[in-house]
């Protein structure tokens, strides 16, 4: 039987995180924009309230909620401030996920626990400076030394890189096996040899810190090694793969908010004797922004519904992560017209929401790379 209601569960995680947007997110996001100041007490509160796991299961200290609970939570965090929303996700749908799908036992307990729980922070390492779309051409590199493994190399546009406590490192182990001489490590900041550089100055979610990485010499111990050596790079793919339907969820949230704040202007404004609500022009721009957060809703749930009931989705998630993201950039657009000279002004959201809006195209895998993925599925699928 097909069901699409939330459960009482699922509702009540959503309220809870609407009136935790409205009252301790929202407030602030221009201010956080402004400064480039990392949501910090955010996050600390957020911890509070069990946000940093609410995907993963009690047994590993998380909210037992899975994929749909988690986008709910993003979408709710993100109508308020894209720059936490961020920062979750790069703990929560990347460095945390990837330990939850392919750590063991132990890792689990030693690792996602305490990620889980809001006592830790985590990122994800695999972009280099040389290895973007193209993630198996890295040239960082770790050398089995009998005991541990010697890491050396850089990462690039890490999410969390100076903040997170705990990093999911992906190296080449063996050169002369291409993607399967990849092996993906649990690297912790406070180990000799790793080193943060200073946070980038970026077009939007500017409270979200990317910086690069430096690991020099660093002895990770082998009971760190994240799967089983050189799988490194399916342990990436695989967390990809449920990181893009949140990202898509985080999409969707900015969405939810562009189309409030243009309804909202579009019945305040008043232009030749009438407010500009009643204009054809303006009703169309709002009738397509409503039409593409449905389209986008459904497939970002419905998938998640994949995601927690074990379906494979590679497809589907790079789908959703396509269309999530380029609505929300023809979302900000229109909410740009919408608001007309105001948009632009740096004193409303638009803009703030506009300039954040635009890196969803370009990370977790470009939308080149997601129509890529989607095509070798579709093409396999038919042979
Ligand atoms: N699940 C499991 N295994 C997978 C997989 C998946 N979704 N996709 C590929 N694989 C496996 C393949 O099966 C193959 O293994 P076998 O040979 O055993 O079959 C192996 O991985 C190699 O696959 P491909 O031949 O498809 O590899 P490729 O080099 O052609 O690259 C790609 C594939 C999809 C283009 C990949 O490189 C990719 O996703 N690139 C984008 C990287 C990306 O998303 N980066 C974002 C970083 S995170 C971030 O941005 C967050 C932040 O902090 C800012």
């Amino acid at each position: 039987m097909l069901d699409f209601t939330f459960t009482e569960e699922q509702k009540m995680l959503r309220d809870v995180a609407r009136k935790f947007t409205d009252n301790e997110v929202r407030p602030f996001a221009a201010e956080i924009d402004e400064k480039e100041e990392l949501p910090f007490d955010i996050i600390t509160k957020a911890a509070e309230l069990g946000f940093l796991g609410v995907v993963f299961p009690e047994q590993y200290g998380g909210g037992g909620f899975g994929e749909i609970g988690y986008c709910i939570l993003l979408e709710e965090i993100a109508r308020g401030c894209n720059s936490t929303a961020v920062t979750i996700g790069g703990h929560e749908s990347l460095g945390a996920m990837a330990i939850y799908l392919c750590g063991n036992e132990e890792q689990k307990q030693k690792y996602l626990r305490p990620l889980a729980e809001g006592k830790l922070l985590a990122a994800f390492a695999l972009t280099e400076p040389n290895a973007g779309s193209d993630a198996a051409s890295m040239k960082t590199f770790a050398v089995d030394n009998g005991k541990n493994f010697l890491l050396n190399g850089n990462k690039t546009f890490i999410t969390n890189g100076n903040i997170a406590d705990v990093i999911v490192v992906f190296a080449i182990t063996d050169a002369s096996k291409g993607v399967k001489g990849i092996t993906s490590f649990i690297v912790e900041n406070k180990w000799n040899g790793f080193r943060a550089g200073k946070p980038e100055k970026k077009m939007g979610i500017r409270g979200s810190h990317t910086t690069d990485l430096f690991f020099e010499n660093l002895e990770v111990p082998k009971e760190n090694i994240l799967g089983e050596v050189g799988n490194g790079f399916k342990v990436a793919m695989e967390t990809l793969d449920v990181a893009r339907v949140s990202l898509a969820a985080q999409c969707l949230g900015s969405s939810k908010e562009m189309l409030e704040l243009s309804i909202k202007h579009a019945n305040e404004r008043k232009q030749f004797g009438k407010p500009i609500a009643e204009q054809q022009a303006i009703q169309f721009m709002l009738a397509e922004m409503a039409s593409e957060i449905y389209q986008t809703e459904s497939i970002i749930y419905r998938t998640a519904w994949m995601i927690d009931n074990n379906i494979p989705c590679s497809r589907e998630s790079a789908i959703c992560k396509l269309v999530a993201t380029e609505t929300v950039c023809k979302i900000a657009d229109r909410a740009m017209q919408i608001h007309g000279g105001m948009g632009y002004m740096r004193e409303y959201p638009i803009e703030r929401l506009y300039r954040d809006a635009r890196v969803n195209r370009i990370f977790e895998g470009t939308n080149e790379i997601q129509h890529i993925v989607i095509a070798r599925d579709v093409l396999k699928s038919t042979k």
